[in-house]
C-alpha cells in the first residue's frame, strides 16, 4: 500500500496531529485531502490546492451525512478528532469523552462505510491511544473510552474484512500537542508522528504504536498487562501525593 494519489480525509485538521497527518499525506503525493474542522476558519493555509475543507463536528449527524455527501470520492478515513477530560472516573466527563472519542467516532465510520465500499483500496485508520491497553485514572474517562474504540476498531476490522476495506487502530503515547499542554514528558513531535503513522500504514500494520513513550509502555504491555497497570498505579499516586 502507498497513499500515492490516494482521496484522504481526516478529521479533527485544524491543530495537532491531524494538522501534522494533512502536512505529511501532501509530502506523499496524495491526490486530495479533505481536511475537516468544527470551524474551517480555525485550518491553517496548507498553501496547497489539494486540500479541500470540510466543516465537520463529528458530535453532528447532519454534518457527518453532508461529509459524505461532499466527499465522495474518500478512499481512506482517518479518525482522528478526540478530547480529553481531565480527572479521575467519577470527577471527569465521561459522557463527553465517551460522546466523541466513542460514538461519534463510530458514526464517522458507519456513515462513511457506504462510500469507502464504492472505492479501490479503501480503509479506515482510527486514532485510539495508548491508554486502549490499560486506564490512566488522571483521565480515567478519557481511557476508557478510548479502550473502547479500540475494541470497535477490531470489530470493524473483522466486519468490513468482506467489503475490502482495511481497518487500522493507532495507539499513540504521548505526542507534543495541545492535549499535553503543560507536560514535561520527552514527547515525539507531531510531525514525527505523522510520518510515522502513514509509514506504518504503508506497510499494512494494523495495530500501529507510533512514538517512543507508546512503544515503552506497550512493551510493559506484552510482557505483562499487570506490569503497565502498576506503571498506571505509580503515575497515578505521583500525580495525586500530597493532594
Ligand atoms: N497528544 C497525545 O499525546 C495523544 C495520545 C494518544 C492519542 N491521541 C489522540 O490523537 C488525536 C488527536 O489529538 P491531538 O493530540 O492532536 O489533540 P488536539 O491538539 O487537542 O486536537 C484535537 C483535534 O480534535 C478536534 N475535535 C475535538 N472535538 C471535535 C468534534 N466534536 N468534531 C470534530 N473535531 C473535533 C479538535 O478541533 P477543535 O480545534 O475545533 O477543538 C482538534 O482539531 C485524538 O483522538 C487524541 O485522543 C493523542
Amino acid at each position: 500500500m502507498n497513499f500515492d494519489n490516494k482521496t484522504v480525509l481526516v478529521t479533527g485538521a485544524n491543530r495537532g496531529i491531524g494538522k501534522a497527518l494533512v502536512e505529511a499525506l501532501l509530502k506523499k503525493n496524495v491526490k486530495k485531502v479533505y481536511a475537516c474542522s468544527r470551524d474551517i476558519k480555525n485550518v491553517p493555509d496548507f498553501g496547497d490546492s489539494r486540500v479541500v475543507l470540510i466543516q465537520l463536528d463529528i458530535s453532528d449527524s447532519t454534518q457527518i451525512q453532508n461529509a459524505t455527501r461532499n466527499a465522495r470520492d474518500t478512499q481512506i478515513l482517518i479518525n482522528n478528532a478526540g478530547v480529553i477530560s481531565p480527572g479521575g472516573l467519577f470527577d471527569c466527563d465521561l459522557k463527553r469523552d465517551m460522546e466523541i472519542n466513542y460514538f461519534s467516532t463510530i458514526q464517522m465510520m458507519k456513515a462513511f462505510v457506504p462510500v469507502l465500499e464504492q472505492n479501490p483500496e479503501a480503509r479506515i485508520i482510527n486514532i485510539a491511544s495508548i491508554a486502549s491497553y490499560v486506564n490512566f485514572p488522571f483521565i480515567a474517562g478519557y481511557s476508557a473510552s478510548k479502550a473502547a474504540l479500540y475494541s470497535a476498531t477490531q470489530a470493524a476490522r473483522i466486519e468490513l474484512r468482506s467489503k475490502g476495506i482495511a481497518v487500522h487502530a493507532v495507539n499513540p503515547g504521548a505526542i507534543d500537542t495541545d492535549m499535553n499542554k503543560g507536560s514535561t514528558m520527552d514527547m515525539t513531535s507531531p510531525t514525527e508522528v505523522a510520518f510515522s503513522i502513514l509509514n506504518e500504514v504503508e506497510k499494512e500494520v494494523e495495530d500501529i504504536i507510533p512514538d517512543k513513550i507508546g512503544r515503552g509502555m506497550y512493551e510493559m504491555w506484552e510482557r505483562s498487562p499487570k506490569e503497565l497497570e502498576a506503571f498506571s498505579r505509580k503515575m497515578y499516586e505521583e500525580l495525586t501525593a500530597g493532594k
